[in-house]
């Protein structure tokens, strides 16, 4: 399973790299506005420094929904650096460019998907990542967790290579359901990844090693 930074906050991002478990980065345009980047030209630099950063796959998500401004903004979006995913929105110009982009060899996550329907598209689109969005399921009362179950079922029967990203993940317990249910990525924010560590007994095991420790060398 690989882990993936939800954010596009340069300390976190650096922050999860450095404990040495990331496998990439997705953003998405609330995620760069949250941290006040704005205009292309500090959106590319932006993207750059995430780039710099970590060591493969940094969805970068493009604005434009026609698929001819969808098509121009990914291989603008791909020219910044080789660890460019172009983040396309589930919609039918955002199928067509999945399409295009992966005829010319340039890796796709299509994005804001809440169907099983949505990700069979995606899948024959070509799409190399499929994010469906637990917590936003969750939040109007359908089960997020069953469509990633549904979802890695059907690519399964199919072989299908798209792999599946979970996204909108709001706690541990949806990241661990994720690995249970098989999903080839999760991407979270920071304070899911080190959540993992926590256990009150990992905390009191320690202090009673160290306090024993000090004991037997006073
Ligand atoms: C990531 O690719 C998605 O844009 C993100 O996980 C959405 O998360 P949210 O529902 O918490 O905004």
């Amino acid at each position: 399973m690989k882990f993936f930074i939800d954010t596009a906050n340069l300390t976190e991002i650096k922050e999860a790299y450095d404990l040495g478990v990331l496998d990439g980065v997705t953003t998405n345009p609330s995620l760069m506005a949250k941290e006040g980047i704005r205009g292309d030209e500090n959106v590319r630099n932006h993207y750059k420094a995430i780039c710099d950063i970590v060591d493969d796959k940094v969805s970068a998500e493009v604005i434009a929904t026609d698929f001819e401004g969808i098509v121009k903004e990914g291989k603008e979006l791909a020219k910044i650096d080789d660890k460019i995913v172009v983040k396309v929105p589930m919609i039918k110009d955002g199928i067509k460019a999945i399409k295009y982009f992966s005829s010319e060899g340039i890796r796709t996550n299509c994005t804001l998907v809440f169907s099983a329907g949505q990700a069979i598209l995606a899948a024959k689109a070509g799409a190399s990542y499929l994010s469906p969005f637990i917590g936003r399921l969750d939040d109007i009362a359908f089960d997020g967790l069953d469509l990633i179950g549904q979802i890695v079922h059907i690519y399964q029967n199919y072989g299908f290579e798209t792999e599946v990203l979970a996204a909108s993940i709001r706690h541990t317990m949806h990241l661990i359901k994720c690995a249970e249910l098989g999903a080839d990525v999760v991407t979270c924010p920071l304070k899911v990844i080190t959540g993992l560590l926590n256990h009150p007994l990992t905390d009191k095991g320690l202090a009673q090693f160290l306090a024993d420790h000090a004991k037997a060398n006073s």
